[in-house]
């Protein structure tokens, strides 16, 4: 792999681009940064909790670090501890809830929606006034979905476009109104908002989703103390309540190795035709493991081992994956799996693209509100690639197996977009490039050093 400084091919600001050969062999133990999604929530509720919180083995990417700045500018004492450069110890020393303040200027939220929406929750109880912003990307991604619930709770909170969009001020107060909300689209963020929100109300606040999305939060809460219920209804579709005024435990956990980050390597492993990698102590949660299970119905062959490391307290299970050459077959993806494998599907497409028959996603329309439009993206990236794909809708659908051959693909500035292109070229002919590699540090910094580490 070669990053050069020449003109961006994307015509874009950055004018970094990545080359990516194809691989011979692929072998190894590529590292994986920690679970972002626990890293982000790790340190929100050790802002949450009154003591010092330790954090072991958090993601160390660009996202996680403004999580960790914001919670720094709301009161918290962040101390930065070892980092291999893809995971990083934390110490979160916090007087709790009701000794954080509002902070002294704008609170920049940067690329990440998790962080823009978890801190809108909890910024919703803070008394105090509050103004968070973000990059381009960011202040083109919904907001609605956020503050209609936090206004129903009794925050003001206003944002451009009709309060739709970044940037958005909050005053925050306590107690709120519990309440009771229905998401329209199922999203780990807007209930984990209503969830945090909810601990300031007075009452039981409920949230009812159609698909349960990623349970984290409540977990994570649970092991602070915090009585969180869950009921199961019919259809897959739960219920999620919490009563507020309840304290926050300070705890120390240990963060799994990020199952999203290992979907590259799984995919990876799968498509090639001499591969065989090893990915440690990756997080299994049952509402994170879709994309292992969506691979095997593929004819991926991927085996599940015992992890050498086990955080049973935190309630995350956790496993060693290996994954080897496979001969796949076409899959029917619905509308419920696309919910549960969210931040899969690009890579999954490329898999689709080395398998045997036609592959549908079906109502992907979420992917369009992400860093990027990921299906306009992976469109244009998987057909320069000379792959057979077509959108209809909010429908995929990619024929294969296709000989893939190398070219220039823009990444859009979409880490995930980045990482399907890179993983793309170690099977293309020829040369293929990446726009804006750096974009990758979003999620999984070092993941292009990664990448030349497995080429065995
Ligand atoms: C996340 C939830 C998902 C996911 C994102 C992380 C989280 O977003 O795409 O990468 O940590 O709660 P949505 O809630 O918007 O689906």
């Amino acid at each position: 792999m070669t990053i050069q400084a020449r003109p961006n091919m994307a015509g874009g600001a950055n004018p970094d681009v990545a080359g990516v050969r194809p691989a011979a062999r692929l072998r190894g133990r590529p590292g994986l940064p920690g679970d972002k999604s626990i890293s982000h929530r790790a340190l929100l509720l050790a802002a949450l909790a009154d003591g010092t919180s330790a954090i072991h083995g958090a993601g160390d990417g660009a996202d996680v670090r403004t999580t960790a700045h914001l919670v720094e500018r709301l009161g918290a004492t962040v101390e930065r501890g070892r980092s291999d450069g893809r995971r990083i110890d934390y110490r979160v020393a916090s007087p709790g809830i009701a000794g954080l303040h509002e902070a002294d200027g704008i609170l920049d939220c940067g690329n990440s929606g998790t962080t823009t929406r978890l801190v809108a929750g909890i910024l919703a109880g803070l008394p105090g006034y509050h103004v968070l912003d973000g990059d381009d990307s960011l202040r083109r991604r919904p907001l609605a979905r956020i503050i209609e619930p936090l206004r129903e709770m009794g925050a003001d909170v206003h944002a451009r476009r009709s309060n739709s969009l970044l940037p958005m001020t909050l005053v925050g107060h306590t107690p709120l109104r519990a309440i009771e909300h229905r998401t329209a689209v199922p999203s780990a963020q807007v209930k984990s908002a209503i969830l945090l929100a909810g601990l300031r109300a007075d009452g039981l606040t409920i949230v009812r989703e159609s698909v349960a999305t990623r349970d984290h939060t409540e977990r994570m809460l649970r092991a602070r103390g915090v009585a969180v219920h869950r009921a199961g209804l019919e259809g897959g579709a739960v219920a999620i309540s919490v009563e507020g005024g309840q304290a926050l435990r300070a705890v120390g956990e240990t963060v799994p190795a990020d199952p999203s980050a290992a979907a590259f390597w799984l995919v990876a492993g799968a498509i090639h035709p001499d591969a065989e990698l090893t990915l440690a102590d990756v997080g299994l949660n049952p509402t994170r493991r879709a994309i292992v299970d969506l691979l095997r119905r593929m004819g991926a062959v991927i085996e599940e081992r015992a992890a050498a490391v086990a955080d049973p307290e935190m309630g995350e299970p956790l496993a060693d994956l290996v994954v080897r050459s496979s001969e796949l077959r076409a899959i029917d993806v619905s509308p419920v799996e696309v919910a549960q494998a969210i931040d899969e599907i690009p890579i999954l497409c490329l898999a689709a693209t080395q398998a045997r028959g036609t592959s549908t996603i079906r109502g992907a329309g979420e992917l369009r509100a992400k860093e990027s439009d990921r299906i306009a993206g992976i469109l244009a990236g998987l057909l320069a690639l000379g792959a057979d794909i077509s959108v209809d809708g909010d429908d995929i659908s990619i024929h294969g197996p296709t000989a893939l051959i190398g070219a220039p693909t823009d990444s859009r500035s979409d880490h995930r977009l980045a990482m399907t292109f890179a993983i793309a070229g170690l099977i293309a002919s020829g040369a293929t490039t990446i726009s804006d590699p750096g974009c990758a540090s979003i999620s999984y910094p070092g993941f292009f050093a990664v990448l030349e580490g497995v080429r065995a």
